[in-house]
């Protein structure tokens, strides 16, 4: 378990896996995802079951420091790149924590472990066009947008931007 502040993330149990499996297919999260693939219980535990052969992409449930049964939220780091030191990440908060900062003082979290203990020298993460609230707390926590994916995420009709942002360690160090 990684703590800060208030708030820490941990492996994911098994008896975690409901309220993730809601937390995917909640409609105000999956509109936001790239993947809509909804989540049945067979397939999750499936997936869950092999998580720990994937070295490269690592899924953890953000709770609360003191009360770690209590999820907040899930977070994965992807594409994790020990040669080059980078990785993409990316959180979801439950509905019912939303607007509340969570969101921020996880990404805050995150990149205090990336950056300071799992020696990432860069961290990136990938946004819809449409999610400009999203984009907002990212640049919050100090990321730039450094490129697009033009008209490559489909959502509510149209195709749309595909936003990449980017932190270097030294960005961070500044912050
Ligand atoms: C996007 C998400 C992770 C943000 O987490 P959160 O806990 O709601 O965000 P916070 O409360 O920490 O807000 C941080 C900042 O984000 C922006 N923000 C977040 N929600 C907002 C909203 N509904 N309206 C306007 N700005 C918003 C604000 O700039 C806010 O800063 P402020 O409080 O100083 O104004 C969360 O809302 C979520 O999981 N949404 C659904 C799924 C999703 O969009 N995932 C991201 C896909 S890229």
């Amino acid at each position: 378990m990684f703590i800060y502040k208030d708030i820490a993330f941990r492996v994911i149990e098994k008896e975690d896996l409901e309220i993730l499996r809601k937390l995917h297919n909640d409609p105000s999260t999956w509109i936001n995802l790239y993947n809509i693939d909804f989540v049945d219980e067979e397939g999750q535990i499936e997936w869950w079951k092999n998580l720990h052969k994937n070295k490269n992409d690592k899924r953890y449930v953000i709770c609360f420091a003191e009360k770690p049964k209590e999820i907040i939220g899930r977070l994965r780091i992807q594409i994790i790149n020990h040669q080059h030191q980078n990785c993409e990440i990316g959180l979801d908060i439950l509905s019912e924590y939303r607007g509340k900062g969570y969101g921020k003082k996880s990404y805050e979290m995150i990149l205090e472990f990336l950056f300071n203990h799992f020696n990432m020298n860069m961290v990136y993460l990938k946004v819809a066009d449409f999610n400009p609230n999203a984009k907002k707390l990212y640049e919050k926590v100090g990321f730039k947008e450094t490129g697009r994916l033009p008209q490559s995420y489909f959502r509510n009709g149209k195709y749309w931007d595909y936003i990449i942002m980017c932190l270097t360690k030294d960005e961070f160090k500044k912050i």
